[in-house]
């Protein structure tokens, strides 16, 4: 078994100076330079090139892992290892020159992440985790909040932009949680809301149509910090089900309630 603290550090530095990459890049995209992959799902080179150089430092590090990657890096072989890797979380903010957008790198090993690192690039924030190891914020150990009712609870989610299929349930599930928590915010970088979770400036944050890249990193620093995630039923289906919901655990189970209730359409 590698050294998961030693990966740890040697990522971050990578992860760090493709950080510099993005962040230079700030303001300098042209319109024309912006792809529509699909309904308001844009990427430039920045997203590209960040993915390339973040898959060549990666490469060196362990050539034996294998790849998901958002802008297309895999491997066909069959790999222990495998890296998943979103080189911009929150691109829309990045384009749009708003500070809230992330790297995001999560590690495998026969599909168990045992280690998560989100770098947010602005605020030069890096957020990392192995398994068993705790969760830390630029050194500094993280846990989770310790808010017990819903009233107090402060949350993120992300609002449905190209997948409406669900819109009805996600629109009557957040009218009670306007009314009875202390706010929803949309940042617009999920691997963000779940580290904010993490480090206790969330409460708890829900999404669904989500993909891997967006959420293993993130779901891992706040399992080890003290959290709970889970998929809107509350099983393990969190990765590849497009659902999630993370938490301090009083909050994830009162978000639970209302996603089984509001989603799978059962009694809470
Ligand atoms: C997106 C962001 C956003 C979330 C989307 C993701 P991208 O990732 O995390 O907050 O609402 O569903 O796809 O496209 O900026 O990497
Ligand atoms: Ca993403
Ligand atoms: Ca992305």
């Amino acid at each position: 078994m590698i050294n998961l603290e030693k990966i740890c550090a040697a990522s971050c530095k990578i992860i760090q100076e493709v950080g510099e990459f993005i962040k230079g890049e700030l303001g300098k995209v042209s319109e024309q330079a912006i792809e529509k992959k699909y309904l308001n799902n844009l990427v430039s080179y920045v997203d590209k090139t960040a993915e390339t150089q973040l898959v060549s430092g990666f490469k060196q590090l362990l050539p034996e892992a294998g790849f998901i990657a958002e802008e297309g890096a895999s491997s066909d072989e069959e790999n222990d290892y495998r890296w998943i890797i979103d080189p911009l979380d929150g691109t829309t903010n990045f384009l749009h020159q708003l500070p809230f957008f992330a790297i995001s790198v999560a590690l495998q090993y026969k599909q168990e992440t045992i280690l998560g690192i989100v770098y947010e690039v602005s605020r030069q924030e890096l957020f990392y985790a192995w398994k068993n190891g705790g969760a830390f914020l630029n050194g500094k150990t993280i846990q989770v909040s310790t808010t017990q009712e819903m009233e107090d609870a402060l949350l993120a989610t992300g609002f449905p932009y190209y997948d409406f299929e669900h819109i009805d349930n996600y629109l009557a599930m957040i009218k009670p949680l306007m009314l009875h928590t202390r706010g929803l915010r949309r940042m617009g970088s999920a691997a963000l809301d779940l580290v904010y979770v993490a480090s206790g400036r969330f409460d708890a944050y829900f999404e669904y149509s989500l993909s891997p890249w967006d959420v293993a990193a993130g779901a891992l620093i706040v399992q080890e910090a003290g959290g709970k995630v889970g998929d809107f039923s509350g099983g393990n289906d969190y990765l590849f089900g497009r659902e999630i919901v993370a938490g301090n655990p009083n909050i994830y189970l009162g978000i639970i309630q209302r996603t089984l209730q509001y989603f799978k359409s059962k009694k809470p």
